[in-house]
């Protein structure tokens, strides 16, 4: 199949067809990487939400598996996780097949409409075939709602120390954290976020996990989504780092970071269930904004995901920070760099790589041009990422999208910049993941040409294949 309509990404994830928002259900399991998605089989906007599926062997290539989630009688399929039961705890398998359970948000549009505040409820469905077919679950809800209209978003894990899950569930403007010993009865233990970290909207797709420092010592993150408030206005995700015992998340300060200053990475979490012997917390997110998704001009399907991402810890003066780099099995799809001694470079696909070294904290512009005049800027100043996307191409869908987007540099000097594009969106990583700046743009024909303001900088281009063949 190719999927190879006009800007539709070529090495980014995308459903067939239809209208995709967040990331779902992703799991490791027996060689696959599983991603579940936030899907409306119907319609190019958002509507009865179902889970789409796909797996991949690497988080690069995909295949498209069938609907894995369908609406039912307590609702739309909202957000939500899977695990693999290695135990059998839910008693869903056997310990010879232990289940695959997904654990997600039931949104009832008929409480909704009739004014109710309890009409998300939690419910869990498994797998007995490596996500291919999936029941749900007799008894769900598995978690009842108390009252409160955002109650959603449930990310599980197993807590190893106290063998026993972990749920962390966005409750308006909080997250609520709950124990289980077999994923269905759950037991509050406590709340974090009411005062803390940004508060213009409403608080979505959490996650919880712990990561070691450069150092060696283990803290938790919690990845917290919110809409609107973001830094550009409308949806970002911020993290918190801080101890965690099994019930109650402590931070070890009160600073609101954000884990992308672009305006299109939202509602990202980790992959579950990665191996031991891999060891790495793995990202992505949905690449696009509340306030534009539904009218993007892209009409076969309607958004990407951002390109994978391996997150690290960094203890620095200013507190913990979250690194996010692109994964390494992105290079199976790049071609032969070609390293520019000019300031200026011709493209000739849509879907590269451009890396700049020995920037050496330099100001400069790097500027992606087409015969139409449009043009995407990104702009590194003496302490500031900037992206100038206000004449890049269309635009004018909405009013929110022409902005410049701005993000502190925290006083790092900057040495490389890797700019990841494909047709419909720019992937901006500075020193390796250090600040991450993630845009949509939707130029009416290809960009032609790069070019850097500075000259001794190094600039290569690398051609990315598609992952559709
Ligand atoms: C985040 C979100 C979630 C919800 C889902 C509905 O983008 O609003 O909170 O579960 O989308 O599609």
């Amino acid at each position: 199949m190719k999927y190879d309509e006009k800007l539709r990404p070529q090495y980014h994830f995308t459903p067939p067809t239809q209208w995709m928002n967040d990331p779902n259900g992703m799991v490791f399991y027996e060689g696959e990487y599983h991603l579940f998605y936030q899907h409306y089989p119907d319609s190019n906007v958002w509507g009865p939400m179902h889970w789409g599926h796909a797996v991949s062997e690497d988080m690069v290539n995909w295949e498209h598996l069938p609907i894995a989630l369908y609406p039912d009688t307590l609702g739309y399929i909202f957000s939500g996780s899977a695990v693999i039961d290695w135990k059998n705890t839910s008693g869903l398998g056997t310990a010879d097949n232990p289940p695959m359970v997904a654990i997600y948000t039931y949104h009832d549009p008929v409480g909704a409409e009739a004014g109710r505040n309890d009409f998300q409820t939690q419910g869990i469905a498994f797998s007995l075939d490596k996500g291919r077919s999936w029941t749900k679950y007799e008894g769900n809800p598995v978690l009842a709602n108390p009252g409160i209209i955002d109650f959603r978003d449930p990310k599980v894990s197993w807590d190893e120390a106290n063998e026993r899950w972990i749920m962390i569930l966005a409750v308006l403007d909080h997250v609520n954290i709950y124990t289980s010993p077999d994923l269905i009865r759950w037991e509050f233990q406590s709340e974090f976020g009411h005062t803390i970290g940004g508060h213009g909207g409403v608080w979505e797709c959490p996650d919880l996990f712990s990561l070691t420092d450069q150092y060696g010592d283990e803290k938790w993150v919690i990845l917290l989504s919110i809409n609107p408030g973001g830094p550009q206005g409308g949806s970002a995700t911020q993290y918190f780092v801080g101890d965690f015992d099994g019930t109650v998340f402590t931070p070890v300060d009160s600073v609101t970071r954000w884990i992308d200053y672009g305006a299109d990475n939202y509602a990202g979490v980790t992959w579950a269930d990665i191996p031991e012997i891999d060891g790495r917390r793995l990202f992505l997110g949905w690449m696009s904004n509340w306030q534009y998704a539904n009218v993007v001009p892209t009409y076969e399907w309607r958004s990407a995901m951002t390109i994978p991402r391996e997150l690290s810890l960094h203890k620095s003066e200013t507190g913990y920070l979250l690194q996010s780099k692109p994964v390494p099995e992105l290079e199976t799809l790049m071609g032969e760099a070609v390293v520019s001694h000019e300031s200026t470079m011709d493209l000739s696909t849509e879907s590269y790589l451009v890396e700049l070294t020995n920037v050496k904290g330099q100001s400069l512009d790097i500027t992606f041009s087409n015969e139409q005049g449009e043009r995407l800027v990104v702009k590194l100043t003496a302490d500031r990422l900037v992206i100038d996307r206000t004449k890049s191409g269309d635009t004018s869908f909405s009013e929110d999208f022409a902005a410049i987007h701005e993000a502190p540099l925290g006083g790092i000097s900057v040495s490389d910049i890797q700019i990841y594009m494909d047709r419909s969106s720019a992937e901006v990583f500075v020193n390796y993941g250090a600040i991450v700046m993630t845009d949509l743009i939707f130029p009416t024909t290809p960009y032609t040409k790069v070019s850097v303001s500075a000259s001794e900088v190094k600039m290569s281009l690398t051609p990315m294949a598609s992952i559709w063949k």
